[in-house]
């Protein structure tokens, strides 16, 4: 099987270093996590990930794979007083998108392919997709396949993200992924009702929440996620429906292990870290 790890990364500017000022503390623990990723990526040799994150470009019911070559995102950084940009930039894989979209209508998940111009345009990503990017791949680094969740309907999806884990793992065993190795990179994170000073407000569900998240990943256990799923609307996490497609793939083949997980709270929502590899 050429997928060799699955990642579960945060996408707050909290965890960039002076995208919304110094880091704090737990802003420090998860950007060394992620970097620990980045590295983990580059020894595994890692040549294609596939990535999803809540925040792309979203489409009512479809789900929206990303036909570009190129995707870029510009970074406004402010450091000692002075503001700079910095201009990211990515490679994507048309030929691998077509593959997953045709795979997708083929199981009967309402897909679509996403152009802006043309596909050799640079994309622009949104916070979801770029800010785990911005540490894991670049313009020399692995090519990524990305694509966007459709709007949240309720507990009913889960069917389709079972459905979903099973195309991805489905097209991976194609003869043509073989001698690929590949990354998932699930994009999301947990509660974001933590601080009664945010308009997101407090719950005491957010901690019950994001405890319960660290446990699922190194239990990987299914009943977890459906706890989790009772706290949706309490605790409004943004991963669930990553979590619940990481999970999909743990019910399909057993044949994984957690390696780490990192937690932080350096803002008003929880942010985890859990990488998984195949043993
Ligand atoms: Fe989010």
């Amino acid at each position: 099987m050429p997928l060799k790890s699955i990642y579960l990364v945060p996408h707050g500017g909290a965890i960039v270093e002076d995208l919304e000022g110094p880091l704090k503390p737990d802003g420090i623990l998860l950007n060394r996590a992620m970097k620990k990723v980045a590295s983990e990526i580059r020894d595994d040799n890692i040549q294609l990930i596939l990535l999803t994150s809540p925040h792309g470009y979203i489409h009512p019911t479809d789900y929206l794979i990303y036909f570009h070559d190129i995707y870029e995102e510009w970074q406004v950084i402010e450091n000692n007083g002075q503001q700079h940009v910095k201009r990211n930039m990515w490679m994507g894989n048309v030929q691998v998108a077509q593959i997953l979209y045709q795979l997708l209508r083929e199981s009967g998940i309402s897909a679509s392919p996403l152009i802006l111009g043309d596909t050799n345009f640079p994309l622009k990503l949104s916070w979801g997709d770029a800010i785990p990017l911005s540490f894991i791949s670049g313009i020399e680094g692995p090519q990524s396949v990305i694509f966007s969740l459709p709007m949240y309907n309720g507990e009913s999806n889960q069917d389709e993200l079972k459905k979903l884990s099973k195309t991805i793992l489905d097209m991976l065993n194609l003869d043509i992924f073989q001698e690929i190795n590949v990354a998932l990179v699930i994009s999301g994170d947990l509660s974001h009702k933590h601080d009664p000073e945010h308009h997101y407000g407090f719950h005491e569900d957010a901690k019950v929440f994001d405890e319960l998240a660290v446990q699922w990943s190194r239990s990987q256990d299914a009943s977890i996620i459906a706890e989790l799923y009772k706290m949706y609307d309490t605790a409004a996490p943004c991963g669930l429906q990553g979590m619940n497609i990481i999970q999909s793939i743990f019910d399909l083949d057993s044949d994984w292990k957690h390696e780490n997980t990192v937690y932080g709270l350096p803002t008003y929502f929880g942010m985890q870290i859990s990488s998984f590899k195949k043993k």
